[in-house]
């Protein structure tokens, strides 16, 4: 049997996700910045989260490696960021709003929440990476509405859902 990657990708695309920045120290001068929505909790105690890599992004050897990173879970106006951060190549945090960390790896102004997060494991997953993070530190805002992504598309909650 032969198995459609292309349409098993669309249908995973019908499981409607938040959209998150991930940020990391690529040298002493740089930092860097992916646009990730595989980002999900894992446990309370404790504190971890996961998200995964894929290994053909010219990025991977960077987050694989890192020690620390930070989560910036986007809101809708976000979205120019996480289509720059998205696009191959495409690294650099130069110009865009951010706000320091005590772990290092800088956070999006205005994220609707931010996790500082040591490096715990990584695993190997097909062709990505699953890297779980320990929460040191983390922050929320209690308003604003999140980048929500959708069959290949970004989009927002309805209005009517709650702020
Ligand atoms: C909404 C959205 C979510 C994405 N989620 C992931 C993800 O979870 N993991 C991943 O490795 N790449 C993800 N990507 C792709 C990366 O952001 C990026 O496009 C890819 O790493 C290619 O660039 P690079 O080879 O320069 O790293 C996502 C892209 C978009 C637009």
């Amino acid at each position: 049997m032969t198995f459609d990657t292309r349409a098993f990708r669309s249908a995973l695309g019908s499981f409607p996700t938040g959209v998150a920045v991930i940020t990391t120290q690529a040298s002493a001068e740089r930092h860097l910045g992916i646009t990730v929505n595989s980002f999900a909790s894992v446990s309370l105690d404790p504190p971890l989260v996961l998200w995964c890599m894929d290994k053909k992004s010219d990025r991977h050897h960077v987050f694989t490696n890192a020690t620390c990173y930070t989560v910036s879970i986007l809101g809708t106006d976000h979205q120019e960021v996480s289509s720059r951060l998205a696009k191959q190549g495409s690294h650099s945090l130069e110009g865009i709003a951010l706000r320091d960390t005590d772990l290092g790896p800088p956070a999006l102004e205005d994220a609707l929440a931010v996790f500082e997060c040591e490096a715990e494991t990584i695993h190997d997953a097909g062709d990505h990476t699953i890297l779980i993070g320990r929460v040191i530190r983390f922050a929320r805002q209690e308003h604003g509405a999140p980048l929500v992504f959708f069959r290949g598309r970004y989009g927002a909650l309805a209005s009517n859902a709650p702020d």
